[in-house]
């Protein structure tokens, strides 16, 4: 059977193993999946064993996305925007291929749960990693505009500039930030520490979702705040699986169905 894993640092809790775990029964594959703990400083040394092995193909997480973006030979587009590779895989010639795909993971996520996308005013939290990945995705959505606004207000800028080609976007500072948004996606890493943003009152227009890319058993401070102030509220468990799904994908070219698995891991957060 084919031979696919995680690289991380940690890598102890990640949830991808049971993810694929669960694809690959559902869907037949003949394959494993397991999780990697690669030095800081030699991911493409783990890679290289780990392909002298077998393996087929791994997801890449942090700390190591820039170290698989430029090890890649084949880069897509969305990974070249991105600056950023979470699936590596081996094709028949024995060539390197690289893409991310945290952005479609999150605008899928995103359509399931009907949130406002064409036509809407879009607010990202945060100009780091995390966010880069997924603006194309998000712009392909059509928006009226998108507004990144992060703590280091010059970083924003440089993103948006970096964006700008692919429609209306525009990065500042929290304090530059002016209200009402349809969708407010938390991409910082603010969360973690159980920080909040510092926002104003009036962010949330009627009938808007407010998104955390986080996700725990309890509810991130974001998104207790914003359901505080009317919002409706999505942590970032759906997005885990989705891209999860689009990895497989690029893998097995099958579409694993994600609802039942999405379920389970929510029963065992
Ligand atoms: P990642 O890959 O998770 O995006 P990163 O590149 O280190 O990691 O980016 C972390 C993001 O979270 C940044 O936007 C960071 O803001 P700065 O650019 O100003 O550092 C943001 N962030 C982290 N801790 C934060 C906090 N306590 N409050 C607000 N923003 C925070």
């Amino acid at each position: 059977s084919d031979r696919y894993c995680v690289f991380g640092h940690p890598i102890g809790h990640s949830k991808s193993p049971r993810i694929h775990a669960a694809f690959a029964e559902q869907t037949g594959e003949a394959m494993t999946y397991e999780a990697i703990e690669a030095p800081r400083d030699d991911f493409a040394g783990a890679w290289r064993a780990f392909a002298a092995a077998g393996g087929r193909g791994a997801n890449v997480t942090v700390p190591f996305k820039e170290d698989a973006f430029r090890m890649a030979e084949d880069l897509s587009p969305r990974a070249q925007r991105a600056g950023a590779v979470n699936t590596l895989w081996l094709d028949d010639g024995g060539r390197l291929h690289g893409d991310t795909t945290d952005g479609v993971g999150l605008a899928r996520d995103l359509e399931m749960h009907a949130a406002p996308l064409a036509g809407a005013r879009i607010l990202v939290l945060g100009a780091g990693g995390a966010v880069r990945g997924v603006l194309e995705p998000l712009l392909a959505t059509r928006p009226a505009s998108l507004t990144i606004a992060n703590r280091t207000a010059a970083r924003a800028e440089a993103l948006a500039a970096d964006f700008a080609d692919l429609g209306d976007v525009r990065g500042g500072g929290f304090a530059d930030v002016a209200g009402p948004f349809d969708l407010v996606i938390n991409g910082t890493s603010a969360s973690l520490a159980g920080d909040l943003p510092p926002l104003p009152e009036a962010l949330f227009a009627d009938g808007a979702l407010a998104y955390d890319m986080m996700y725990g058993a309890e509810p991130t401070v974001f998104l207790v705040w914003a359901a505080e102030r009317g919002a409706r509220t999505v942590d970032g468990l759906g997005m885990l699986v989705e891209q999860a799904a689009e990895s497989f994908f690029l893998w097995r070219h099958t579409r694993p169905d994600t609802a039942p698995v999405r379920e389970m891991l929510r029963q065992a957060l």
